[in-house]
C-alpha cells in the first residue's frame, strides 16, 4: 500500500529558483487534479527546475537530468546553500556586462562555486535560455535582467526539502526502471518531435530525437506494468498520440507560453498530458 500522504505536511510556497524551458509549475497549478494524492517516493527524471518537485515537496524522492551542470547546482545547494547565497551576493552587486561574460568564461570546480555560477548566468541570460556549444560549453549572451537575488529566494528552504531527494546525472531510461508499484514519476521531456504547433528546443548538446521518443514510451509501458503511477507530459502531436493511445489515458491541456524569444511560439498552446 502507498503511503497515506507522501507530502510534507505544512507546505510553504516554493518557487523554482531556475528560469527554465518548459517548466511545469503552469500545469500542477491548473490542473492538480491530474497528479496523484498518494505515492510512495516521487521520481522525476527530465528535472529542469523542478516545478512539479517543489509544488508537492515529496519526503522521499529520485531527482535526475542528464545536464551535470544542473544537478550539480542541486548539489551545490543541498550541501551548502548558505555559501552559494553569499557567491550570489556578490554576484549580484558586481553584475555589469563584462562581468557577466568574465563569469560565463569560467570554469569553476567546487561545487558552492559552479552553482552560484549557474543561476547566476540563468538569471541574467538572454531570456533565461539554456544553450551550450559542440564542446559543451555555455554560449547564451547577456540578457536584460539585472537581478541576480530574487525575492522569492529561500534557499534554506530548498536545501532542507533536498534532503530527502537523491540527485542523480542520468539518461532517463536507468531512471524510469528504478520505479516500482506505487511510487510517482513524472516525466517532462524535452518536445523534440516533429511537432505540430510547439517550439523546437535543444536544452544540451545532445538533441531528444523521436527514437528517444519511442524508448521512453516503451519504457513507460514496462514502468505501468509494474504498478508505477505515471503522469508524462508531450507535444500535441499526432505521433505522440499514436505512441500511447492503447496504454494510458490522454488528456489536451492549455499552456501559455512565454519563454521562446520568437512571438510565433508565445501565447496559449495545447500540450497533451499521458497518464495511468
Ligand atoms: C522540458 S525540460 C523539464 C522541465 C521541468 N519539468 C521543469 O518544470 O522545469 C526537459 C529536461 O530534460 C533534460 N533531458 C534532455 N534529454 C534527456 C535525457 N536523454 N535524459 C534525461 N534528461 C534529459 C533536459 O536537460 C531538460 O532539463
Amino acid at each position: 500500500m502507498p503511503r497515506k500522504n507522501n507530502y510534507h505536511i505544512t507546505k510553504d510556497k516554493v518557487v523554482p529558483f531556475l528560469k527554465w524551458a518548459g517548466g511545469k509549475r503552469w500545469l500542477i497549478t491548473q490542473y492538480p487534479e491530474l497528479f496523484p494524492k498518494n505515492f510512495n517516493r516521487y521520481i522525476e527524471p527530465f528535472l529542469g527546475s523542478g516545478a512539479v518537485f517543489f509544488h508537492l515537496q515529496p519526503q522521499k524522492a529520485i531527482l535526475s537530468d542528464i545536464n551535470r551542470d544542473l544537478i550539480d547546482t542541486y548539489r551545490g545547494i543541498k550541501t551548502d546553500w548558505e555559501s552559494v547565497w553569499n557567491i550570489l551576493k556578490k554576484y549580484h552587486k558586481d553584475h555589469s556586462e563584462d562581468y557577466y561574460y568574465k563569469i560565463r568564461s569560467r570554469n569553476f570546480d567546487e561545487l558552492k562555486k559552479g552553482a552560484a555560477r549557474f543561476i547566476y548566468l540563468n538569471r541574467t541570460c538572454w531570456n533565461g535560455l539554456y544553450r551550450v556549444n559542440r564542446e559543451g560549453v555555455f554560449n547564451v549572451p547577456i540578457g536584460t535582467k539585472t537581478n541576480v537575488i530574487l525575492n522569492t529566494d529561500d534557499f534554506g528552504k530548498i536545501s532542507r526539502l533536498l534532503k530527502g531527494a537523491k540527485l542523480l546525472v542520468s539518461d532517463f531510461e536507468i531512471i524510469v526502471q528504478k520505479a516500482e508499484k506505487d511510487d510517482f514519476l513524472f516525466v517532462d521531456p524535452p518536445y523534440t518531435v516533429k511537432h505540430d504547433d510547439n517550439g523546437f528546443i535543444k536544452y544540451n548538446d545532445r538533441l531528444f530525437q523521436w527514437e528517444d521518443q519511442i524508448r521512453l514510451s516503451e519504457c513507460l509501458l514496462a514502468a505501468k506494468k509494474r504498478g508505477v503511477k505515471i503522469l508524462c507530459t508531450n507535444a500535441n502531436n499526432l505521433l505522440i498520440r499514436k505512441l500511447y493511445k492503447n496504454n494510458f489515458f490522454i488528456k489536451r491541456v492549455n499552456r501559455h507560453s512565454v519563454i521562446a524569444g520568437n512571438s510565433l511560439y508565445r501565447g496559449s498552446c495545447k500540450e497533451l498530458v499521458i497518464y495511468t
